[in-house]
């Protein structure tokens, strides 16, 4: 396949899309092009980086700010994953070679989240592309698989709180489970643009490190954060079938995505720990314990 040149990325403007474009820039592999709902937004981004504003709800729109661009990166929020129905449309139209969609998160291949009614709009966007892949063999895909965000704001507050000192424990608190900074998914984005006979049409699965909740409160406590820790304890299995229950009498609410979350990331063979990853073909260097301590220090310090 030949290189890629041109990238598009939508959802630039978010948590994991500005590193994507920082990183896409620091390779001086490519010319970037940022797609977003207001141009207004220009400000954000450095010089050199094109800003094309779209409307989320129009094909022609979207194919007319694709047209020339090999590939396309979507970094889009959660609550719009269901938008990039129309941006696989065009994309194929524009004649887009590779986009990434955006999952960034557990396996959606793995059998078990199927049930999981938050995981259906990722599962159907990648069956989407599937199907333009059958159709229009120059198109291709590749989504990114990385399990947890690891960073101060992800992971250190939400599965273990290293500065609140707070954590529930899930199934005794041994679980291995993935967990990846935003550089190295940022990474994994170079590495897929960089490899696209090897990433054609599959997911890459990748992590920073391998952990467990009982290492994080080992190390915060390691750094100093040794008293005054609020644990409760709980089983994801129960937070499965009462997360299923409310969501079924149409409580959709945080607290019940993370329940979900929660079951997919840290359940044992739900999705969240790769046992084989493409960190060595990406690119990817990962973190030994005292980078993973670095993290947390710098949680606890926030
Ligand atoms: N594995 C994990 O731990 C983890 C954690 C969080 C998120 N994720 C995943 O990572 C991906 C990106 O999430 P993120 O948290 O980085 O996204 P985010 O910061 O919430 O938003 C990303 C961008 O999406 C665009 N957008 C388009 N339509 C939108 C809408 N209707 N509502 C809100 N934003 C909209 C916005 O860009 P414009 O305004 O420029 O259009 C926004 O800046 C998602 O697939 C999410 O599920 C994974």
């Amino acid at each position: 396949m030949a290189a890629i040149k041109n990238v598009a990325v939508v959802g630039a403007t978010g948590k994991i899309g500005g590193p994507i474009v920082a990183r896409l820039l620091e390779s001086k592999l490519f010319n970037v092009t940022v797609l977003t709902r207001d141009r207004g937004r220009q400000r954000r981004f450095p010089p050199g980086v094109a800003v094309k504003e779209v409307d989320y709800d129009s094909v022609e729109s979207l194919e007319a700010a694709l047209r020339g661009q090999d590939a396309l990166v979507s970094a889009v929020a959660f609550e719009a994953i269901d938008a990039q129905k129309n941006l696989v449309d065009a994309a194929v139209q524009a004649g887009v070679r590779r986009m990434i969609p955006s999952e960034y998160g557990n396996d959606t291949l793995n059998p078990k989240l199927a049930a999981f009614p938050i995981y259906q709009p990722k599962i159907a966007i990648r069956e989407r592309c599937e199907r333009k892949v059958a159709e229009n063999p120059s198109f291709s895909w590749t989504t990114i698989q990385n399990a947890s965000f690891l960073g101060p704001d992800w992971t250190l507050d939400f599965i273990v709180d290293v500065k609140q000192r707070r954590a529930d424990i899930k199934d005794g608190g041994d679980v291995l489970f993935c967990a990846t900074t935003y550089d190295d998914i940022a990474q994994a984005v170079i590495g897929t643009l960089t490899h696209l006979d090897e990433t054609a049409n599959r997911p890459v699965r990748i992590s920073s490190v391998n952990t467990t909740q009982n290492e994080l409160i080992a190390i915060a406590k390691e750094l100093g954060a040794t008293d005054g820790w609020d644990i409760t304890h709980s089983k994801t299995e129960d937070l499965e079938v009462e997360a299923l229950r409310r969501w079924a009498e149409g409580d959709h609410s945080d607290e019940v995505i993370a329940m979900f979350i929660n079951r997919a990331f840290i359940g044992d063979g739900w999705g969240g720990y790769f046992p084989v990853r493409d960190n060595d073909l990406l690119g990817i260097k990962g973190l030994d314990r005292e980078g993973l301590k670095a993290i947390i220090k710098l949680a606890i310090d926030r």
